[in-house]
């Protein structure tokens, strides 16, 4: 058992089906070497698969039922099983063909993986005395490939209530800790390898050479993974899809449509065709900047629709929030789909989507069954509006989106953008819209976001926004009396957005983006930090 997986249910032991198959799936050309991450329920999963492919090895995180003969067929220099909820010894944990360790391709169990492997092949795995969980001394009693140019002690993380008691004859122990005997083990005469600390986690040192040594000592990667090389094969590979025929892609602004765009201008030029809806949403001069960083960057055609109306008349006199999504939602879909209509040839639509999206949707070919949430995308617009899809970033992570975008040429600016909602600031603007909110909102953000760039937090900062409260409440100003508006300021720091800490900004950027609003923004007259964690808060207010 994995104590950093009880949040996330085991995954279950059916298959779930396959992504059919699209124009937008993984091109098995695009690779020449890849790495398969078991997924047994880890929510780090995608962290090791990261960690891989900063070795400059491509990664895939399959189901952890696949089939040794699907896994031969994918043909992968190496094999990774991540850690989970479960305890191996209970009846329904979920297990690994078998006939993997049979396949002659190095494998690497962590943690829960390090156990399966283990007991599969003769050991014996029990409920530790006391759960460990944190940081614990490692000592190395083995330097070779794994440990290859190690201290002879490192600080590993730990985090399981299971572990290997007894080791089968057939492994070795390699490093240990006090209260861990059997640590890092490996199979003295197959590639197996197993660790029962993390590697993938930044508090184990030295995490990352581990991972490069299983990968190069020991899978003899060549570390074929390289952005410069996607870049190319994905060209190539989209021209071959789209041949002669046209394709829209949504502009919103934001980093992953802005890189799908030039990605696609970059191999099929003028056949692209870009559509920025402003539904009178966005940040203050979002619209026009987009405009000129698009004008600036690309010639393709881009159709600029202002929607405010339609939106704004949408939103008239709706407090809810899921209402307002709804009524968003659907005003996207007709206006995308009356621009849409206008253009002449066009087949396919592109859209941003990324490989969390893709495994967190149950989407990837042999990937694990959906355990996390369906994604905000805009979902079923291909469907309506009769399009095939086109989704040339879904292979890629979100910091693997931004070294594309810099490779691509767009400016650092856009591609470290925060991340912004759909809706926009209608779920920033609390209960009804309406164009004056949108006003002092679009102010008061516009302070948060420059006063947080102005003190360098912009990039150690993962989102940071004003909202408007809903209240008004008594305030004064010079000699008289105030009955204004508040807004909060919201700041988070978090790696995934599925959980995330408030920033502990310093309190005199703080004392200024107060002062500012207050001063500047007419109709506001308080301003409060947002001290919410996610969970149980969420980074949105509605
Ligand atoms: P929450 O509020 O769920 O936000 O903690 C997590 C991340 O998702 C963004 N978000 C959305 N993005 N449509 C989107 O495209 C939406 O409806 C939506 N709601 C939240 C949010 O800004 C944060 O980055």
């Amino acid at each position: 058992m994995d104590l950093m997986n009880n949040s996330v249910s085991s995954p279950s032991q059916s298959a779930p089906a396959a992504g059919s198959q699209t124009a937008s799936q993984t091109a098995p050309h695009l690779v020449s070497e890849r790495v398969l991450v078991l997924d047994f329920g880890s929510q780090y999963a995608q962290l090791i698969a990261r960690r891989i492919r900063e070795q400059n090895v491509y990664c895939e995180i399959v189901r952890h039922n696949i089939s040794a003969e699907t896994i031969k067929a994918r043909n992968p220099t190496a094999i990774v099983f991540s850690g989970g909820p479960s305890s191996v010894y209970e009846s329904n944990a979920p297990k690994c063909d078998p006939n993997i360790f049979k396949l002659g391709i190095p494998v690497l169990g962590i943690c829960y993986g390090m156990q399966l492997a283990s007991q599969a092949l003769g050991g014996k795995v029990e409920s530790c005395s006391r759960r460990e969980f944190g940081r614990a001394r490692l000592q190395i009693q083995s330097m070779e490939r794994l440990f290859a140019g190690f201290p002879h002690e490192i600080d590993v993380w730990m985090s399981h209530g299971d572990q290997v008691k007894d080791l089968s004859e057939d492994f070795e122990t390699l490093a240990s800790t006090t209260t861990c005997p059997h640590a890092a083990v490996r199979h003295k005469t197959l590639p197996i390898y197993g660790l029962q600390f993390h590697p993938e986690v930044s508090h184990t040192s030295l995490g990352s050479t581990l991972i490069h040594n299983f990968l190069y000592n020991i899978a003899n990667c060549e570390g074929r993974w390289h952005l410069s090389d996607f870049v190319s094969r994905a060209v190539e590979h989209i021209r071959g899809v789209v041949g002669k025929d046209r394709v829209i892609c949504g502009l919103s602004g934001g980093v992953d449509s802005s890189v799908t765009a030039a990605l696609l201008y970059k191999a099929i030029g003028p056949q692209l065709t870009c559509i920025l809806i402003d539904n009178g949403l966005l940040r203050k001069n979002e619209q026009a900047a987009v405009i000129s960083e698009f004008t600036n960057h690309f010639k393709a055609d881009l159709r600029v629709v202002d929607a405010t109306d339609l939106f704004l008349g949408e939103l008239a006199n709706i407090k809810d929030p899921q209402e307002k999504r709804k009524r968003i939602g659907k005003a996207f879909i007709d206006c995308f789909k009356l621009e849409a209509e206008k253009i002449n040839g066009a087949k396919f639509l592109a859209q941003g989507t990324l490989y969390p999206d893709v495994i967190e949707s149950g989407a990837a070919v042999d990937g694990p069954a959906a355990t996390i949430k369906l994604h905000h995308n805009v979902g079923g617009l291909p469907e309506q509006l009769g399009f095939q899809l086109i989704e040339p970033l879904r292979d890629l992570f979100k910091d693997e989106v931004r070294k594309l975008g810099l490779e691509l040429g767009l400016p650092e600016h856009l591609v470290w953008r925060h991340p912004f909602p759909g809706p926009g600031l209608a779920v920033r603007c609390l209960g009804e819209v309406t164009r004056e909110k949108l006003e002092i909102l679009r102010e008061a953000d516009e302070i948060v976001v420059s006063e947080i760039k102005n003190a360098n937090l912009y990039r150690q900062t993962s989102q940071a926004f004003a909202v408007l409260l809903e209240s008004q409440s008594v305030g004064v100003m010079g000699d008289a009396r105030t009955y204004e508006r508040a807004v909060a300021v919201r700041c988070v720091n978090t790696d995934d957005f599925m959980t995330a800490d408030w920033s502990q900004l310093p309190y005199d950027l703080l004392a200024t983006i107060s002062t500012r609003i207050i001063n500047e923004v007419r109709g506001v007259n308080r301003v409060c930090y947002d001290i919410s964690s996610k969970p149980p808060a969420t980074i949105e207010w509605e």
